[in-house]
């Protein structure tokens, strides 16, 4: 086989990428937009010593689930994978890419996997968009990045995100074009817009974050009256400097430009106020489930302590210490901790404590705690494994493990069974028309 081949190929599997996966006596070829079942004359475009990459020709038989994609930039831009796949197709596959990781990466079979939670309507989800601008043609351009490139393909519609994000993103590529401010260059490093991030809450109320290179930007005041008198549901905007040769999207410093600063959310009855260096699950109606699972799996008793051992802005510990004696929240950001104990105060909490540092670093001071049940909701990269081994020293009772990132749920989940037995798994899709699945474990240490 060499590149520019012309291939007849047939799709045993999707990647974790979303990508079709055809074997040739074994040697795997990752097809963009292929589905299993699928038959197709394909090119291959690259080859590497363990795999390679093809593109479809022309779709010879067509898989039951195969749907005409809503959004037509779909393949184009990078921002969603697998809209070609029906919804119900999207979670099956979903459950099995869970399950296949299990057994790659954690060596662990036939685990109790209850099911996967999907949405009513799987579009217009997300309430937090980070969104790139480039200078392309002489002109900021925004939008998401075109799959594997660092290019964007300038943002037309989006089915994922808020209808007012997209448009607001749009409003503010034009103005700063009308004054002729360019986006940043991560080549040489000028320009000055770099992301917009947009937060929206449950009553369509937004955040809007200018992100740029400089300290300051030309003709500030005219852009943020403009944006504000043409969107009334914008209820504050902040600029944030970010001089750094990095992906990070925000800076560390920043200033309230419109508003208050932060956004008010409501979830499962509770109030939270947001700032917008916090972290915030993306997708609200999944959300609440997602946490009503993580209460269902604690199942705690009124005399009960609970540590939430990555707490964001409090939301699963708020929610918790309704139904236990007290919750302790850990956390890295300075500023979700602030929200967080605010947050306690807005809803009449008392018994929820927090505090500021690395789980696997702040548990060591709870010594003299009685900890009944250990809540870890890590990001992407999983838990620190002195947090994990810390766990296992104190022999806490029941762990729920909240995970982004199945690959590293199941690095971590290999560590967890020496000492605890994993009863019961849950998926929530909180991210459809994308690969990424949430998942909830709920461990109990062995007797
Ligand atoms: C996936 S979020 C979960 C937040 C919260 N459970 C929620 O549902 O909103 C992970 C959180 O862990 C925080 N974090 C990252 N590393 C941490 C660490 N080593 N120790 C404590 N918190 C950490 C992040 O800032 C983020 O707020």
């Amino acid at each position: 086989m060499q590149e520019k081949d012309k291939l007849t190929a047939e799709c045993v599997d999707l990647n974790h990428q979303g990508q079709g996966v055809c074997k040739f006596d074994g040697f795997p070829i990752f097809v963009d937009y292929l589905l299993p079942g699928e038959k197709a004359t394909i090119v291959i475009n690259r080859l590497t010593k363990n795999y390679g990459f093809g593109a479809i020709l022309e779709l010879l038989e067509k898989s039951p689930n195969r749907v005409e994609p809503r959004c037509s930039a779909f393949g184009k831009c990078g921002g969603c994978e697998i809209m070609h796949l029906d919804y119900s197709g999207q979670l099956e596959y979903k459950k099995q890419m869970a399950i296949s990781t299990f057994h790659k990466i954690g060596h662990l079979d036939n685990l109790p996997v209850a099911g996967i939670l999907g949405m009513d309507d799987p579009y217009f989800y997300r309430n937090k968009v980070q969104i790139p601008f480039q200078q392309q043609n002489g002109k900021a351009v925004c939008g998401f990045f075109k799959r594997g490139s660092h290019e964007i393909y300038p943002l037309s519609e989006c089915y994922i995100e808020p209808v007012l994000a997209t448009a607001i993103a749009k409003f503010l590529r034009d103005l700063f074009n009308d004054y002729r401010i360019p986006a940043y260059n991560e080549k040489n490093r000028s320009g000055v817009l770099r992301h917009v991030l947009i937060r929206k809450n449950i009553v369509d109320e937004y955040m809007v974050v200018i992100i740029t290179n400089t300290r300051t930007f030309a003709n500030q005041d005219e852009i943020v009256r403009k944006l504000v008198s043409h969107f009334a549901n914008i209820k504050t905007v902040i600029h944030s400097f970010n001089p750094k040769d990095s992906n990070v999207v925000l800076g560390s410093k920043s200033r309230v430009l419109f508003g208050g600063g932060i956004l008010n959310e409501k979830l499962l009855g509770l109030h939270f106020t947001v700032s917008h260096q916090s972290f915030f699950q993306t997708n609200f109606e999944q959300t609440e489930k997602l946490y009503k699972t993580v209460l269902k799996y604690a199942n705690p008793k009124k005399n009960e302590t609970i540590v939430d051992g990555y707490c964001g802005v409090g939301t699963v510990s708020l929610y918790l210490a309704g139904h236990c004696k007290k919750v302790i929240g850990i956390e890295i950001v300075e500023d979700a901790i602030k929200d967080a104990k605010g947050n306690a105060m807005i809803n009449g909490i008392e018994n929820a404590e927090f505090m500021v540092g690395k789980a696997e670093e702040e548990i060591l001071k709870l010594e003299d705690v009685h900890i009944d049940t250990m809540v870890i909701d890590p990001p992407r990269k999983g838990c620190d494994p002195r947090l994990l081994a810390a766990i296992k020293a104190r022999k806490i009772g029941k762990i729920i493990y909240v995970s982004c990132d199945v690959a590293t749920l199941a690095r971590d989940l290999e560590m967890l069974v020496t000492d605890y037995e994993i009863k019961e798994i849950t998926l929530v899709d909180m991210f459809p028309q994308i690969c990424d699945v949430e998942t909830v474990a709920r461990l109990e240490l062995k007797s």
